[in-house]
């Protein structure tokens, strides 16, 4: 404080013991927000194709740490992961027990995606799809198909399970690949007109209804990166 560095509604405050309350003032370091007393946040991100889901660079490709801000919620951390080519709805929040609990395969959290597929599916590969089929590391649960376009290489899929490359290797299993993959919603939540490379914090009614598995919706405010 006595370097000039902290700053309380825009002014700078160099005089240890100086009160705020963190309900009302807005409280910087180094020009930069900080949240004083909050709670846990979580967020939802439009992630863009070619971002790498991880918070640690290891090479110089994109990467979503630098698209969520990790300066005001330092503990974000993703829940789950989207290829680097997949698109959509990835959440992040600052309390890992939340996300330990919606990883966790006895969850069942569904997720909906939108997959372009190489030639139009067919009945018996949807059904094949719906009704559950073998994968190299077991079975998948039946999930939800269906068509979203006329020339049916555009297929709406829910799936309650989150496996490694789990819809790609689904729809390669049943002779059909994935051109292109993108995640709707996260159990209750849906990506909505959230435009690619922005987040927005979720509203305590959004957390309660991820924390519950899945029920109800909500509508967080929406913020800008
Ligand atoms: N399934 C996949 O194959 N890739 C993703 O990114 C998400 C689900």
């Amino acid at each position: 404080m006595t370097a000039g560095r902290v700053s309380v509604n825009g002014e700078v405050v160099t005089e240890l013991g100086s009160k705020v309350d963190p309900l009302v003032d807005e409280v910087a370091v180094d020009g930069k927000v900080v949240h004083l007393s909050d709670g846990p946040v979580t967020i939802m991100l439009h992630k863009p194709a070619g971002v790498i889901t991880t918070m640690k660079a290891q090479s110089d490709k994109p990467i979503v740490a630098n698209l969520v801000p990790t300066d005001e919620y330092p503990g974000l951390y993703p829940i789950g992961r989207l290829d680097a080519d997949t698109t959509g709805l990835l959440l992040f929040s600052t309390n890992g027990e939340l996300g330990n609990a919606l990883l966790h395969p006895s969850q069942h959290v569904s997720k909906t995606y939108l997959a372009r597929v190489k030639k139009p599916l067919s009945d018996e590969a949807a059904q094949q799809l719906r009704a559950g089929l073998e994968l190299n590391d077991g079975p998948t649960q039946p999930a939800d198909v269906s068509f979203a376009d006329k020339q049916r290489k555009l297929v709406r899929i829910t799936i309650h399970e989150g496996r490694y490359h789990q819809v790609k290797r689904m729809f390669e299993a049943v002779g059909d690949p994935v051109v292109s993959l993108h995640r709707e919603s996260f159990g209750p939540l849906k990506l909505g007109d959230l435009k690619p490379g922005k987040w927005r914090i979720l509203s305590d009614d959004e957390v309660a209804a991820l924390a519950q598995g899945g029920r109800g919706e909500g509508h967080g405010e929406t913020r800008q990166p």
